[in-house]
């Protein structure tokens, strides 16, 4: 018994000393063959030998071997986490490579122009007014004073959802709207989308975005109208520009006019241009004095007030502006075209 005791005390010295050699994998699995192997290990030789003592002796011979064998199972354990964590790919950093960019993104090129559209008008002492883009025949025609089958319609390829609900063909609905909630003097713009029955095309889309604009107050003239747009026109593009107002005819503005600008791209120089077509000028809105009729039909008295109103293409003039060839590429989601206007 003496003699197990002193070999399971020099055992434990023995593993002391070896398992603190341990490095690797293969230095563990050699230590725990030499220690727990079931045919050879040095654990099972002496757990033979305890066999062969008297029973008396054999059940704390039993524990002591029992309790080395503990403690080995434990610290090779506790070594092979420790290996684990050593032989864990480390992973190599390189501080030359470049970073990685993030996307930033930025703002669409048309509500950017459509916000530099807005300050000016803002500045002009407007406010801005919404309305919804599924519309009533009601406002989107009738109290426009388009009546029912009037051929004027047809100028607008209505995208109609029932017999009396539509996708607005314009943002002259808020006009209304607007009119209706209020009384003058009003001076709003009604920056929105607006939709088609369209094939897209380069210089056309089945939904695009459009600003109105609404001036209704006592004395108000045509004078005001040419005046307010010359003033926004020359903001938004510069100072010299050529403006022309030509006669034409919406059924809600009596009497209408088209204001066309100069061509900025070849300035009236190249027949062939892209962009007039060799005209010179480039239509970029509507407008005219509120027919006496609109009014009426929200309860204003013409004989006291008269106003003026306009609409403008958003997409169309930003095209002209940026010279951009193609209306679709703004809804292409084409990063490379959409990041060109990111603000520096
Ligand atoms: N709503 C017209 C269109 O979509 C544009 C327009 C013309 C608006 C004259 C107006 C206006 O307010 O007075 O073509």
């Amino acid at each position: 018994m003496k003699d197990l005791k002193a070999k399971i005390a020099e055992l434990k010295k023995k593993f002391n000393s070896v398992s603190a050699r341990v490095k690797d994998e293969k230095s563990l699995q050699e230590v725990r063959n030499t220690y727990l192997s079931r045919k050879r290990g040095e654990l099972n030789l002496l757990f033979e030998e305890m066999n062969a003592l008297k029973p008396e002796k054999k059940s704390q011979a039993g524990q002591m071997i029992n309790s080395l064998k503990s403690y080995i199972q434990e610290r090779l354990e506790k070594l092979k986490k420790e290996i684990a964590v050593k032989e864990r790919p480390v992973r190599k950093i390189d501080l030359t490579l470049p970073g990685e960019k993030g996307y930033c993104g930025a703002p669409h090129p048309v509500v950017l122009f459509q916000q530099e559209i807005e300050e000016i008008f803002l500045s002009m002492g407007f406010s801005i007014e919404e309305g919804p883009e599924v519309e009533t025949d009601y406002y989107n025609f009738e109290a426009l004073n388009f009546p029912p089958h009037h051929p004027a319609r047809d100028d607008w390829d209505t995208l109609y959802i029932t017999d009396d609900l539509l996708l607005r063909t314009h943002t002259s609905p808020v006009q209304i709207r607007a009119m209706e909630k209020r009384k003058p003097p009003i001076r709003i713009i009604v920056p929105g989308r607006v939709y088609r029955r369209e094939t897209s095309d380069p210089t056309h889309l089945p939904m695009f975005y459009q600003v109105e604009g609404l001036v209704v107050d006592e004395g108000i003239t045509f004078a005001n109208l040419k005046g307010t747009l010359e003033r926004f026109i020359k903001t938004l593009f510069y100072e010299k520009i050529k403006i022309r107002f030509r006669p034409s005819f919406f059924p809600f503005t009596e009497p209408s006019a088209e204001v066309d600008i100069e061509c900025i791209v070849c300035g009236g120089e190249d027949e062939k241009c892209r962009i007039c077509g060799g005209s010179g000028w480039k239509e970029i809105l509507g407008s005219g004095m509120v027919d006496p009729q609109v009014l009426k039909n929200v309860n204003i008295d013409p004989e006291k007030y008269s106003g003026f109103a306009f609409g403008l293409g958003v997409d169309r003039t930003a095209m002209f502006a940026y010279q951009i060839p193609d209306m679709r590429y703004f809804y292409e989601n084409d990063l490379r075209f959409i990041r060109q206007f990111a603000l520096k």
